[in-house]
């Protein structure tokens, strides 16, 4: 290959990338328009998948036989009757005499159907308006025009069911009169009366079907959602199709286990707890009958922390238990906060904005969870703000201290049970470091979760998201 070809061939190989990246965008391009324009639900999808093989087949349909057989026939029909006539024009202008043209009308009326009239001494009349669509006329008249050669003048629009034709003979003017239906295939808009019925009937029978079909998808995603809010799923059963079946059945299967692993670490943890606080009591019997030295006042500390960790580790395991979520103020839940948190001796805003502070909600759980938040927050700094904000989806709180803060490597850490940064910095606080646990374990009951990241006020901000 020259030093040319290959230039010439890189420069081909170019073009060709260059187009084919054009195509690659404008496919990309297309292909979000249609996601935009087409419906997003399943109904109007499924609608669109029956609706328009329907619409396509009737158009083609009713296309090839309007454009072949109907046409054809009429176009047939038209060139029979302007035979007719024209035979008859000869005629007449063959045999002029009285008699004959008395005879050609007998002829005429009984062997072709034409009503013929002979009107001597007139004149064609002035050419009407051409209708604008017809095929009956274009055809007719192209017919006529071939093979009459005289002039004529036509009214196939009348309103009457009968076609109109005047031919100028030689001093006379010949009338014909002729049926329409013999030179025109009339009630052929039955067969679009028809196509259209029926297609109608069928739309309604599948939108029936479709509806019943849809039902127990849209009844899935429902009790899918309730559940992961933690809402009560009530009257929920498996319905519809062989594969929605299937979904539902094993959404209820995925539920059962989900609900009895709940079950089965609540209970674990109730009874841990239970036997340890009996041991623990045992303890303390023992260790006041020792007396008090040194010793046994240092060992009643570490007692006194294992029982007020252990009830605190009893409460978290009876939490989320058993209740049921009613709507409730979440506004009200907030100035609660705020007033407790004063109570504390920090100094506290609270905010609520959105249309409609009624949410659905486990009141206890949810009021456990912005308590804990907002101790922590007054445990460590002095100023607070409290915000709840509620949009279509999500409720939101924001819980903002002027503290230390955490460091970002420990956010997910302090989440854990008994995980405490501020052993040394704040013993005396008394925490059990369950707080942020039970805040969690609370929204995301609901659905929702809590994170922490950076306040405005320079301390912590803990996040409390919920859908509604
Ligand atoms: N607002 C905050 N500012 C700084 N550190 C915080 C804040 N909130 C929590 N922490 C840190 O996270 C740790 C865990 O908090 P958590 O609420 O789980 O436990 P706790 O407050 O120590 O005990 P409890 O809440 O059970 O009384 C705390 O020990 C503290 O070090
Ligand atoms: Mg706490």
């Amino acid at each position: 290959m020259s030093l040319l070809d290959t230039h010439m061939v890189g420069a081909a190989r170019a073009r060709l990338r260059h187009t084919q990246a054009r195509m690659r965008e404008n496919n990309a391009r297309f292909g979000a328009w249609f996601n935009r324009v087409m419906p997003k639900g399943l109904f109007a999808r499924s609608l669109i998948i029956i609706v328009t093989p329907m619409v396509i087949l009737q158009s083609v349909l009713a296309f090839v036989f309007m454009e072949r057989h109907y046409n054809t026939v009429t176009r047939r029909l038209s060139a029979a009757v302007s035979q007719d006539i024209t035979a008859v024009a000869d005629l007449a202008v063959n045999f002029p005499t009285p008699e004959d043209q008395e005879r050609i009308r007998q002829i005429a009326q009984t062997a072709m159907g034409l009503t013929v009239e002979f009107l001597p001494g007139e004149r064609l009349p002035a050419p009407g308006p051409k209708p604008f669509f017809s095929i009956l006329d274009s055809a007719f008249t192209s017919e006529l025009g071939k093979r009459l050669g005289r002039p004529f003048w036509t009214d196939t629009v009348g309103k009457s069911n009968l076609l109109e034709v005047r031919v100028q003979l030689d001093g006379t003017v010949m009338r014909v009169f002729a049926r329409r239906s013999q030179a025109y295939l009339s009630n052929s808009h039955i067969f679009l009366v028809w196509m259209v019925g029926t297609s109608l009937v069928l739309l309604a029978v599948a939108i029936l079907f479709l509806r019943n079909q849809i039902k127990p998808i849209e009844a899935l995603a429902d009790a899918a959602i309730a559940f992961g809010k933690g809402r009560d799923v009530t009257g929920f059963r498996p319905r519809g199709a062989r594969e929605v079946r299937g979904a539902a059945l094993a959404f209820l299967e995925m539920r059962r286990r989900i609900e009895r692993q709940i079950e089965q670490r609540t209970t674990m943890l109730a009874g841990v707890s239970h036997d340890m606080r009996t041991i623990l009591t045992r303890f303390k019997l023992e260790l006041a009958l020792i007396g008090d030295t040194v010793e046994t006042e240092a060992l009643r500390k570490d007692v006194d922390e294992l029982q007020s960790m252990l009830e605190a580790y009893l409460a978290f395991a009876r939490d989320d238990t058993g209740e049921t979520p009613v709507s409730v103020d979440v506004s009200r839940i907030i100035d609660d906060t705020r007033f407790n948190a004063e109570r504390h001796g920090a100094r506290v805003t609270a905010s609520f904005t959105g249309d409609d502070p009624m949410v659905m909600l486990r009141p206890d759980a949810f009021r456990r969870c912005l308590a804990n938040l907002a101790a922590n927050a007054w445990r460590h700094g002095t100023r607070i703000a409290i915000t709840g904000t509620r949009d279509e989806r999500w409720l939101t709180i924001t819980v903002d201290d002027d503290g230390p803060g955490i460091p970002p490597d420990r956010r997910d850490d302090v989440f854990r049970p008994f995980v405490r940064l501020d052993d040394a910095r704040n013993q005396d606080a008394g925490g059990s470091g369950l707080g942020l646990t039970i805040a969690r374990d609370a929204a995301r009951s609901h659905g929702g979760d809590v994170t922490l990241g950076e306040s405005p006020l320079g301390g912590l901000r803990a996040t409390v998201r919920i859908p509604v």
